[in-house]
Formats: structure tokens, sequence, C-alpha cells
């Protein structure tokens, strides 16, 4: 408890203006604050692509999850890259969590495990509204997992520009300006371990890597997913900048753009003939626009939705 506090300097790079570099001071790195066990941490629920969508298994039965992605059929994959927006969330509660992340699901004798990276506020797992990098992995998505360096799992590199749990400032600022990091998500054709890096600032940065045995088995789906969570007989908190996608603006929805998808030997593209596959669990509450390609923006969708969710 409290071992680790840093000032750590952070680059974030507006899409009009070049990268600047702001100091956070006081951030806790890890996220492990709650390592006592006095402190409830909202159990994760991740969706259930596969099975019964909206059935979640009894040990998470307190916890409601809704997300707005896009995801590929079942296949063999090699990973994800997106610019990601940045968004807080001032207002969100406890008990809630809201964010954004690219998703690695792998199927392996007849369960999956994900391992995800992504933004999110969590302030059960922070104890601020801050914006944070996080990672997490489970090795069955009907089972909790774990966050950022609670468990064994991402493998931080080091000197990272970024590590989880660390907060990222600014934010996106509704109407007037939109933030974001890009970040990707794939298999290293060497390794076979999942590498995650940054590519926002002057040249990739490796933040770490996922090793190959969290995500057992020759078949994935990959998904790039706006979600929440939160405690049944609450409300939901937002989704995104809080804002239906209605707009398709960059300053006011949340996106996730220039996707590009890994082929076998770690190249990039567009996904040009990859199916990806929408998927809105509660539309009424959050919802997402068709994926379509915009010039300077590439392969684009936008995703969100306000608080006060409902079921
Ligand atoms: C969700 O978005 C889709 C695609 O933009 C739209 O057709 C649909 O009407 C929206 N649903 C709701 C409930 O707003």
């Amino acid at each position: 408890m409290g071992c680790c506090y840093v000032v750590i300097s952070i680059f974030l790079c507006f899409s009009l203006a070049p990268c600047y570099l702001t100091f956070v001071a006081s951030i806790d790195v890890g996220g492990n604050l709650h390592k006592n066990g006095k402190i409830t941490t909202l159990s994760r629920s991740t969706p259930l692509l596969f099975t019964q969508r909206n059935k979640f298994p009894d040990d998470m039965s307190d916890t409601i999850s809704h997300y707005a992605m896009l995801h590929t059929e079942l296949g063999k994959a090699y990973g994800l890259r997106a610019e990601m927006s940045i968004w807080g969330s001032q207002n969100q509660e406890y008990s809630q969590e809201s964010g954004a992340a690219i998703q690695i699901y792998c199927q392996y004798e007849g369960k999956y495990s994900l391992i995800e990276a992504g933004f999110h506020v969590s302030p059960s797992l922070y104890h601020n509204r801050d914006v944070r990098f996080f990672t997490y992995s489970t090795k069955d998505t009907k089972s909790p997992g774990c966050y950022n360096l609670q468990c064994t799992g991402f493998v931080p590199a080091s000197g990272a520009a970024l590590l989880p749990g660390q907060a990222v400032a600014p934010q996106s600022s509704y109407g007037e300006a939109d933030r974001y990091i890009r970040l990707s998500l794939n298999k290293d054709p060497n390794s076979k371990d999942w590498v995650l890096y940054r590519h926002d600032l002057d040249a990739p940065s490796l933040l770490g890597h996922f090793p190959g045995e969290l995500c057992p088995g020759t078949l994935q789906i990959q998904a790039l997913s706006g979600f929440v969570n939160y405690l049944r007989n609450t409300q939901g908190p937002p989704m995104g900048s809080g804002h239906f996608p209605d707009d398709e603006d960059d300053k006011t929805c949340a996106y996730f753009k220039h996707v590009k998808i890994y082929d076998s030997k770690g190249h990039a593209w567009d996904p040009i003939t990859t199916h990806m596959i929408p998927l809105v669990d509660k539309p009424d509450c959050y919802n997402e626009t068709d994926f379509t390609v915009i010039i300077n923006k590439g392969y684009i969708f936008y995703y969100g939705g306000p608080s006060g969710c409902i079921g």
C-alpha cells in the first residue's frame, strides 16, 4: 500500500496539433491500491459474445456490463491497431467503470480467455476519476480476471512510455478538442507473444507484452470496444464522450479511427477485406455508428452514450 508514487511525464497527442508534454504529480502505479482487500472492487464482466449474451454467471450477477464494439469472426487473428479517443467521466460513481479497449478473445478447450489494453475510468480501482491506461487478462471470460499488475499477466517493457494504471492527460474536451492515443496489440511473429505498442510518439514505443500462453489455441476473435460495468440496481455511467455518436464528430463523439489489422508477419493493413461485425448489446443506452472509411481518418467508427442507463 502506498509504496509507489512517482512523478510521471505523459505524452498525449491532439489530432490537430503536435504532441506535447504534461506532468502529472503523485500518480499511483499499478492499480494495486486495494491490495489489503478492504475495498470492494467492481467485479469485471466481459461480454459473453459466444454464449448467451446478457446472461452472466452467478458470481458476476451483481455486475451489469454493456458494450459497443466491432469484432472479427472466430479465426486466426494477429492483432489490431487504432487511435482511441481519451474521454474523462466527471460524475462517474465509485462502483462504475467506463472505458475503451483493444481485445483479443482466444478460444481453447471450449473456453475463451481474454487479453486487452486500453483506457478507462475506474474509481473503485484507483480512488479517483483519472483516465488510466490499463491492461486486463482473464483465463476464462466467465471468471474475473485481473487488471494491470495485480497478477501475472501483462509484462511491462522497461522504460515504457505508459505503465499499466498510469493516468493520462489531458482528456478530450467536448466540442473543443479531441485527444487520442494510438495503440496496437498484435501477435509477434517470432516470440508468439502479444505485443503492445504505442504509435503516436516520435517512433513506435513498446509498452510490453502478454505472454503467448495467456492466449492459447489458434482461433481468436479480436475486437475494438467501448464498455461500461456497473452494479445491478444502479444506473450506468457514460460511455465515451457521454453522448450518442449521432454527430459523427471527433470533438463530440468517442471514436476508434485509423483502424488497421495485422497479418501473420506483423504488418498492419487497412481492414478492407476483413469482416468487422458490429455488436451493441443495449443500443437505447450505448450505441455505435457504422464502420466506414473517411479521408484523413481511415477506417473509423464512433460510439458512446450518456449516463443513466437502466438495466
Ligand atoms: C443506433 O445506431 C444505429 C446506426 O447508426 C441506428 O440505426 C439506430 O437507430 C441507433 N439505435 C438507437 C436506439 O438509437
